[in-house]
């Protein structure tokens, strides 16, 4: 069996209507790695970086995912220089709620002041009136949870966001906050051997929530050659990355993975996988 002539088109993942009403291809791009080393500044070859946003695009990619702390600003920055105007359908998914003090270094802050702010540069730097999904990028332990929910509730009552979503939550923490806010979407960690939330994805899905797994190559790990999906890759004729992401789009209907890549050849490898379908066998060998 091959996927030679797999198709190259995120479309071929079917799609996902997020909040009931915003229908995306369920075969997404993590724009974190269009920064710099630690997710701190420039990327280290911006007119790739450029490319890779342009091509997403072009495979009918149209769900972005980014956050006003990678870089910081320069994720968002690139996207909207690079992408707008933006073609009909792009959702642009972005975050609030962690501030950057170097590279690798990340703090929360979920102050309804500061996410106020946040909104308002996340709006300018991507040349949008509304955000269509704002996602909480994590519960800030000293603010509590209803206040930050709180402001992002009023942000949608004004028109500046559509939807909103959580980042690193469990099932509790997200039965709270929906009786504060709707909640579209959550992203959590999680890849082929990383399933530790796996009670959140269940609950998900019960609840048509989008469930959006960061790390779905675990870093590239699973991208990489020499691991357990190298047998089932080769039948494919495919590498082995394209196994685990297509391994995350059969795990669940509600499942919206967002590999990030910096690089051209990396995307167009990533989204080969929205047309690469596992066999009863190969599903039964990665379980
Ligand atoms: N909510 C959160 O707290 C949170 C946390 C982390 C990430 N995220 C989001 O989740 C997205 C995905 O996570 P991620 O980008 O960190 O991890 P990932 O998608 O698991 O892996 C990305 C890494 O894998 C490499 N890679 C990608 N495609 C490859 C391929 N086909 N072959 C070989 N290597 C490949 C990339 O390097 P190259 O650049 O060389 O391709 C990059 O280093 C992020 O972009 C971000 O939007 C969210």
């Amino acid at each position: 069996m091959t996927d030679q002539n797999a198709r190259l088109d995120a479309a071929a993942a079917g799609t996902f209507a997020l909040g009931g009403d915003l229908s995306v291809n369920r075969l997404g791009f993590g724009a974190m790695r269009i920064t710099g080393e630690g997710v701190w500044g420039e990327p280290k070859d911006p007119e790739e970086a450029r490319r890779v946003l342009e091509r997403a695009v072009e495979l009918d990619v149209n769900f972005i995912d980014t956050a006003d702390s990678y870089g910081p600003d320069v994720s968002e920055r690139l996207i909207g220089e690079t992408l707008y105007p933006y073609p009909d359908g792009l959702v642009i998914a972005t975050k609030a709620g962690l501030l950057r003090d170097g590279p690798g270094q990340w703090r929360p802050d979920g102050r309804p002041e500061h996410l106020r702010e946040a909104c308002e540069g996340s709006l300018r730097r991507l040349r949008l009136d509304r955000i269509d999904l704002y996602q909480l990028h994590r519960i800030d332990p000293r603010v509590p949870a209803e206040e930050s929910l709180g402001t992002l509730a009023e942000l949608r009552e004004e028109g500046k966001i559509r939807h909103v979503g959580l980042s690193e939550v469990g099932v509790e923490e997200i039965q709270q906050a929906r009786e504060i806010v709707p909640i579209a979407s959550v992203q959590n960690r999680y890849n082929l051997t990383d399933r530790g939330s796996e009670d959140v994805l269940d609950f998900c899905e019960r609840e048509g929530i989008g469930f959006i797994p960061w790390f779905p190559l675990a870093v590239g790990d699973l991208a990489r050659s020499g691991g357990l999906l190298d047998e089932i890759a080769a039948r494919h004729d495919a590498p082995p990355g394209q196994i685990a992401l297509a391994w995350l789009l059969w795990r669940s209907p509600v499942m919206l993975p967002i590999p990030g890549t910096s690089s051209v050849a990396h995307l167009e490898e990533n989204v080969a996988a929205a047309s690469l379908e596992l066999d009863e066998e190969e599903l039964a060998a990665i379980a």
